[in-house]
């Protein structure tokens, strides 16, 4: 099992915010204490994607988020903080995190930690798992992308940010729309150092039949 680590995770205004919701929960599930910032976007989406209506406020926010999470008894381990609190403490290399995800990330907000353009809390936060060696794992969602996103993709990965692309895998023969979300977070926490039931390792074609066999 996995130590006990803080992880920052940032939300922003890309489709996938049941993405988040997954890591969030397996990461608050399994005793780690979690820095969630979410972008005025990202609270945009999320309201679309899953009628959750966050204010900004992020006291009045914490139990709703607690709520949609699925972890109501995690509030001791889950702080929320507002996307322009540059003064947060994951915005200071000083305060020890393992790592962030920024799930889902948009072009946007790729671009802007891609060329250190850290104006609000989430880019800074990436901008200080660069320069401290942590792990920082982007998921953008986006398709088809442009010259511009494959290029800032570039600049992210050799700046030292794994770049892994909310691009669900089907060969675990998945039944539910949650069974593809979980590929992708298995994927993410494996990133951030996590061990994660949801991590299902390939077993070879005899497991595809059983599961096929199965349903
Ligand atoms: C419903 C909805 C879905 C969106 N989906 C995406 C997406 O998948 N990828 C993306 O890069 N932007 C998407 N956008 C646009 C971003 O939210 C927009 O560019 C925003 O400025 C990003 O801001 P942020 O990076 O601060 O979150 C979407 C917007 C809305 C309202």
């Amino acid at each position: 099992m996995t130590a006990v680590g803080t992880y920052a995770i940032g939300i922003t205004g890309a489709s996938g915010a049941p993405y988040a919701r997954t890591i969030l929960s397996e990461l608050l599930q399994t005793g780690h204490r979690v820095f969630a910032v979410m972008s005025h976007s990202g609270r945009k989406v999320l309201d679309v994607e899953c009628g959750i209506s966050l204010t900004g406020n992020t006291e009045a926010d914490l139990d709703p988020m607690l709520e949609w999470i699925g972890s109501p008894n995690a509030g001791d381990r889950l702080t929320l903080l507002h996307h322009e609190d540059v003064a947060a403490p994951i915005a200071s290399g000083s305060y020890p995190t393992n790592g962030m995800a920024v799930v889902p990330c948009s072009g946007g907000t790729l671009g802007r930690i891609a060329n250190g353009i850290s104006g609000g809390l989430i880019e800074r936060a990436a901008d200080v798992c660069l320069k401290e060696r942590r792990r920082l794992v982007l998921v953008p969602r986006e398709t088809p992308l442009s010259l511009i996103h494959l290029r800032n993709m570039t600049a992210a990965a050799e700046a030292g940010a794994v770049v892994l692309p909310a691009s669900p895998g089907f060969y675990h023969s998945p039944r539910t729309v949650q069974d593809l979300v979980d590929t992708v977070a298995g994927r993410v926490l494996h990133h951030l150092g996590v061990e994660s039931p949801l991590l299902r390792q390939w077993q070879g074609r005899q497991q595809t039949r059983k599961a096929l066999s199965e349903a």
